[in-house]
């Protein structure tokens, strides 16, 4: 694991762009993309180097690491809307590029796994970008989920639920379950960039990279992974030894 410390949330997205941007210049990629605030910078400023000619998207596809259950794809929470807003409108990548499962399906357990297997159709992921959860989630893998879990239907915690109430009118609106890549599926991908910034994110942090190798903490998964890249600010970082 590779820990870098940014002195702000700004340092991170330019940090974290600098090593998305090689895996970016190849023929193609596959990105994976978390939504949530954290990656949010990120994409800007990978629109930025789009926008001044020094980063082409035109072999990038985008592959969603999760998606709500029973919102259909032009809800404006949907995170297929999300991160077309988010990003890949900015950088010109056509929505025929951009995967992930279908939320509003009607077996969502089956596309789940057809999502599963869609990833290990395309060849993998080559970068996955991802954030944390303040309980040490990634994806929606929350606390004692297991760690050897594929693309599976997971229900939310009131606190995931409560997190991520600021994007809908009320709580009630925010769905209780959600699509999302599993710990082992999040860990094939050939390498993981993870963004954490602000001090909500501290505890969590540090139990993912100093804390045991835990169910308790998702995010501890990817102590097994070869090729991390955790990057953080330094309030995000203030409770690391
Ligand atoms: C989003 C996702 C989540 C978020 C996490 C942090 O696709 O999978 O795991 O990365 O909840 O969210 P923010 O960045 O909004 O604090």
């Amino acid at each position: 694991m590779r820990v870098l410390i940014e002195p702000d949330e700004a340092a991170v997205a330019r940090t974290a762009a600098n090593a998305v941007a090689p895996l970016v210049r190849h023929a193609t990629c596959n990105l994976g993309v978390a939504t949530g605030s954290s990656p949010v910078p990120t994409y800007r400023e990978l629109a930025r180097r789009c926008a001044s000619g020094e980063l082409n998207f035109s072999g990038v596809h985008v592959f969603l690491l999760d998606e709500y259950a029973g919102l259909p794809q032009q809800h404006p929470q949907s995170y297929f809307s999300t991160i077309r807003r988010d990003f890949t409108t900015a950088v010109g990548i056509p929505d025929d590029h951009i995967h992930g499962p279908d939320g509003y399906a009607e077996n969502v357990f089956e596309e789940a796994a057809q999502y599963d297997r869609h990833l290990t159709e395309v060849g993998g992921i080559d970068v996955q970008i991802l954030g944390i959860g303040r309980n040490g989630h990634i994806g929606f893998n929350e606390p004692m989920s297991s760690l050897a879990s594929r693309t599976h239907v997971a229900v939310l915690t009131n606190q995931t639920r409560q997190d991520n109430s600021r994007f809908f009118a009320a709580i009630d609106d925010v769905p209780r379950r959600a699509i999302t890549q599993g710990l082992a599926t999040i860990s094939e991908a050939r390498s993981i960039v993870l963004i954490a910034t602000g001090p909500a994110k501290s505890s969590a942090l540090a139990a993912a990279i100093e804390g045991p190798l835990s169910a308790r903490c998702p995010a501890s998964v990817l102590q097994l992974h070869p090729n991390v890249t955790i990057i953080a600010d330094e309030e995000a970082a203030q409770d690391l030894e």
